[in-house]
């Protein structure tokens, strides 16, 4: 598969066209950034950790009969993936209340959210990836009813899936970020990445955290290790061998 022109060169990613006009080529660099780009650091091996922790996940969910984007992991931080048509929503699912959900609302640090909270974010970095509601989505044009129930839908069952991977890992999830996209024939699939930049994940015996918040509160030489750890407690010993990270 060769890679052809860039069409999105994001934050921490940059996608490529490829002479399969219904797949992308997908690069995860080592950059990390946090405040909507304002901070910016580059770290070694995160490019590779993040392509290969998500393709571990697509691969799992899929096997949960979920549909992804995950095609193959061509290179340790270079995805093949469908090329879909991506919906500018953040899809966020909260098991434990934290982070702005706390900043913004009355509700306590640590609270356990049964069921969990379903929030979608306007992606816009411009405006500050604001909250949206089914209104402000309608009025935008972004998606329609049905699409709005299926990101809703889907967003439930990743969550219930997901819980239970990173359980097995000792690792609880307390929140994460999706994005989805259209293919061709308009069916909504999983696109983008699933890695410790788009989880909070804490350890289970000691609640420490094993994601970009530490980054997001400066202890950037901590960063690393924790996405090492993650990589380590998620992965096979073969899948191991054969990426040696
Ligand atoms: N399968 C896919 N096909 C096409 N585009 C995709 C696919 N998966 C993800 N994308 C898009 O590629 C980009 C990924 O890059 P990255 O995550 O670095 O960007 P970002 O920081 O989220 O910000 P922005 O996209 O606003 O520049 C995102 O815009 C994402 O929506
Ligand atoms: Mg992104």
């Amino acid at each position: 598969m060769e890679r052809k022109e860039l069409i999105n060169g994001g934050k921490v990613k940059s996608v490529y066209n490829t002479t399969d006009e219904d797949k992308v080529i997908i690069e995860f660099r080592d950059d990390m950034t946090a405040g909507d780009g304002e901070r910016k650091e580059v770290m070694n091996k995160k490019g590779c950790l993040n392509a290969v922790i998500s393709s571990k996940i697509f691969q799992y969910l899929e096997s949960k009969g979920i549909k992804t984007q995950f095609i193959e992991l061509l290179e340790n931080n270079v995805m093949l993936a469908q090329k879909l048509d991506m919906i500018p929503i953040e899809v966020i699912v909260r098991n434990i209340a934290t982070g702005s959900l706390v900043r913004k609302y009355p509700i306590e640090d640590g609270t356990k959210l049964d069921p969990p909270i379903v929030q979608m974010d306007y992606k816009d970095d411009e405006f500050h990836d604001p909250m949206l509601n089914y209104s402000i989505i309608k009025a935008l044009g972004i998606a329609t009813q049905d699409e709005i129930d299926i990101l809703v839908e889907l967003a439930g069952k990743v969550n219930d899936a997901l819980r239970e991977f990173f359980d097995q890992a000792g690792i609880i999830l307390v929140d994460f970020k999706i994005e989805f996209g259209r293919d061709e024939e308009g069916n909504i699939i999983l696109g983008d990445e699933i890695s410790p930049d788009s989880c909070r994940l804490w350890d289970k015996e000691t609640l420490e955290m094993m994601d970009k918040e530490l980054f997001r509160k400066g202890k950037d030489d901590e960063v690393m290790d924790a996405y090492l750890e993650v990589y380590n407690r998620v992965l096979s010993d073969d899948d191991k061998s054969k990426y040696g990270l």
